[in-house]
């Protein structure tokens, strides 16, 4: 992670029952960057960006988002969203 990373996935690890939708997702996006992700239909993208918002919980791995660690037991979810959003 560099001093400029504002989200960094690492190792993420998500499943729906013995779906495994994301396998280890790894990436980073940096401050100012804009990050397309793109895959077919029912590949996990809209999971992983509700990982991301942490509207889901995560199986492994760990997220940072502008510097909120979103596995930190303390996590205030209305502290992070002062920071992160999702349009749907
Ligand atoms: N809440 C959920 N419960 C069970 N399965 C889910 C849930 N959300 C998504 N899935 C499954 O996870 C997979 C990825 O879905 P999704 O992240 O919506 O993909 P995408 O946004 O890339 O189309 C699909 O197989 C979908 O059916
Ligand atoms: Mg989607």
């Amino acid at each position: 992670m560099t001093q400029d990373s504002i989200i960094r996935l690492q190792g993420v690890q998500k499943s729906f029952g013995a779906v495994k939708v994301l396998d280890g997702v790894t990436f980073d996006v940096q401050r100012g960057q804009v990050a397309v992700i793109i895959g077919r239909s029912g590949s996990g993208k809209s999971t992983a960006l509700r990982c991301i918002d942490r509207l889901e919980r995560i199986d492994a791995g760990e997220i940072t988002v502008c510097g909120h660690r979103l596995s930190d037991p303390a996590l205030d979810l209305r502290t992070l969203r002062q920071d992160v959003g999702i349009v749907f």
